[in-house]
Parts: C-alpha cells; structure tokens; sequence
C-alpha cells in the first residue's frame, strides 16, 4: 500500500504565516492593469527586512558538462570535485556546453509572452485550482492575504513513463485549444530535454557523492516533474515587492533558465547575492528532495527574485521530482556512524502534500516534515 494512504492527513505543525482567504474575495493580479499601477496594492508590499536591495553578485561555480562527456577521468573527477564542492555549500551551480539546442531554448522564453500577453479570462482557461499542481496561477490563487508574489506562472506537468510522452502537447491541446498547439510542442521539446539533462547532472551528483554513477538517474527513471513558466511583469515600485519571495525548492533538482534580465537572488554566506543570467548556461539548484536523498550532505538553499520598472522577465524552471511511489531513502554508502540518517523515508507525494499545507517552503520546511513523518508515520515494515 502506498505511504499515502496510510499516514493522516498534515495537521497545522506551524501555524501559516498568512491568512488563509476564500478565493471568492482573493486579489486578482491582471498584470495588464497592474504594471502600469504606481499604487501598488498593500498585499505585494513586502515587510521592511524583506525588501529587495542592491546587492552583491554571486559568482557561482561552473560545470562545463562537455569536460564531463569527454570519458577523461581527470576532467572528469574535476568536474565532480567541483560540483561536490558547490552542493555542501550552497547547492548552486551552472551548467555549460550542455548540448541543449539555443534555438529551442530562446524560443521557449520567446513563445511565454503568446501565453501571459493573452487578456486574463484567456489565460484562465488554464487556471490552476485550490490543491492542483499544475495551470496558470497568479497571486498564489488565493491561498494568501499578504507578501504576495509580483508574478505569474504555468505549470506543466512532465512525466518520463512511456504512455506520458505527449502530456504537455495533450494539455495546452486540451486547455489553450489548437491555436496553441505549438506552445505544447515547444515545451514537450524542452522538457524532454531537461529531463536528459536532469538525469546526467544526478550522474555527476552521485559521483561526486562517491555512489555509483547510475545510482540517481536510475532513481529518477519515470520521473514526474514539472515545468514552471514564470512571468514576472514590471512593477512601477520594484523596491517594495518581490517577485518570488524566499523560499527552498522542495522538489529535487532545480533547472533553471532566465532571460537576459536579472532578478535571481541566492542566500549564501548570510547575504543576499544575485545570480545573474550568463547567455547558454543553466542555473541549477539541489531541492529538498535530494538533501534527503544525500542524507544532508548537499544543501537547498534559500533563493528569491526581485522584479524592475522597466521590463518584464522570464524564467523557465524544471523541477525534477521522483515517480509517486519512489522511496526517498539515501544510498548506504552514506550512511554509517558518523553520518547517521537525518530524514527518515517518505514519497514525494506526501512531502509535496505537506508543503502545500504548511505555506512556503524554507530551510525549516524539510526539518519540520521529517519530525511530522516521525510522530505519524505508521511502522517501516509495513511500508511497500
Ligand atoms: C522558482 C524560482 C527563480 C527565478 O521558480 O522556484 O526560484 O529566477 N525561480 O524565476
Ligand atoms: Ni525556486
């Protein structure tokens, strides 16, 4: 039987730091009034130490993947070295000479604006409902009263099983109908293309781990992910909003490409820093997921984004998730008495679940499910 099923349901560990609204009465963002809107409404004005500043640039590590192709074990191991280095401290890297296609890539940034520039009663033939994963979704649809985000976003739901190699065409085919049958076409492409990628980059994570090279993207073979759209209009008040505010990725591998507009911000070293965009490189990130499956040993980190007056940005992230009924549980090879486990087993379903139920995610987030598992979860053995 499925964990799922047997655990109840997350109860409140901390209470939301939001209201929780009905959607009846929840702010609509219309980023074609908004960005024009000098007054911007008190739910996206952040608190004073939330605010976004001018700050330092991140000079994040950079993988050249083709080093790694090369079959040289010496470039090899340097690449791993390097990588293992970037994720016990913060998790962050770029990948370059990844062989993804820059016509595909730039066309996936540019076939955004046929989407979000659409009036609002268009996009919201795809709107996300209160406790789906996936759709057009703007001001968290809902959920929150305040420290809203100046951002809309699509989520795409990609799965690596064979019956599902058509899921993201099928639903702007379904949803958006035929004159949006490119889009779905376009990003159909891409995410069989993060998912190569993502599955190569969890290569050189489990070496350098020091696990067998297959150990992870055998783990992440029928993998249901998610690919994220997200638009980040001008705001006429940049410096009291934020357009995603901090948070962890829960999911497990990050990847992540932003147009030529700065935004991107990582907490490291106890200061913001912006990551800002490197053209034909990829910005990825370790999730919670995988500091569990590396019992702690690579971090998730702390990211934001901060939006301008001037022009819209875009990103498009592709969250690597585990199939449903994987047992998140880390390698033997890392664990021993010196490293005993930090997290015990779950299934992505249910971290996910506890996620949506306990407001963002944050580096307290992983901590608190692992205690909430402990308190609730019914007997190892009896787990399938
Ligand atoms: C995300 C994210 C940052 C960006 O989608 O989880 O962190 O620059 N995005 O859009
Ligand atoms: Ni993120």
């Amino acid at each position: 039987m499925a964990i799922e099923c047997m655990i109840p349901t997350p109860s409140p560990v901390h209470e939301a730091q939001e209201t929780q609204i009905h959607p009846a009465t929840a702010l609509v963002f219309d980023s074609s009034v908004l960005r024009h809107e000098s007054n911007i409404p008190t739910e996206f004005v952040w608190p004073d130490h939330e605010k976004p500043a001018v700050v330092p640039e991140f000079q994040v590590p950079v993988i050249d993947l083709s080093a790694f192709r090369s079959g040289d074990p010496v470039a090899i191991a340097e690449v791993c070295k390097l990588v293992n280095e970037a994720c016990q401290k913060h998790g962050f890297f770029l990948v370059v000479n990844h062989g993804v296609d820059a016509d595909l890539v730039s066309e996936a940034i540019s076939v955004m604006d046929r989407f979000f520039d659409l009036p609002l009663s268009c996009k919201q033939k795809a709107l996300r409902k209160l406790g789906e994963h996936c759709g057009y979704a703007s001001s968290f649809t809902g959920r929150f009263s305040s420290k809203l985000p100046w951002k809309e976003t699509l989520s795409l739901r990609f799965s690596d099983e064979k019956e599902c190699s058509h899921i993201v065409e099928e639903y702007f085919q379904n949803k958006m109908g035929p004159d949006f049958a490119d889009l779905g076409e376009i990003y159909q492409k891409y995410c069989n293309e993060m998912n190569k990628l993502a599955l190569e980059i969890t290569e050189v994570l489990g070496l350098g781990l020091g696990v067998k090279r297959e150990h992870f993207s055998e783990f992440y073979q029928e993998n249901d992910s998610v690919l994220r759209l997200n638009y980040y209009p001008p705001c006429q008040k940049p410096e009291l909003t934020l357009g995603t505010g901090p948070h962890c990725d829960p999911t497990s591998l990050t990847i992540l490409h932003q147009d030529s507009v700065s935004g991107l911000q990582v907490f490291v070293d106890n200061e913001w820093r912006a990551v800002n965009p490197t053209p034909n490189a990829f910005v990825v990130n370790i999730g919670d997921t995988f500091m569990a499956l590396s019992n702690g040993l690579y971090k998730s980190c702390l990211h934001r984004a901060v939006v301008n007056s001037e022009i819209p940005r875009r990103s498009i992230a592709f969250f690597l998730c585990p199939h449903k009924d994987k047992v998140v549980t880390p390698p033997p090879e890392l664990v021993d008495s010196d490293h005993p486990r930090v997290y015990p087993d779950f299934k992505w379903p249910t971290f996910l679940e506890f996620t949506q139920k306990h407001y963002r995610s944050d580096i307290e987030t992983l901590l608190s499910f692992a205690s909430w598992l402990k308190e609730n979860q019914a007997p190892l053995a009896t787990q399938s």
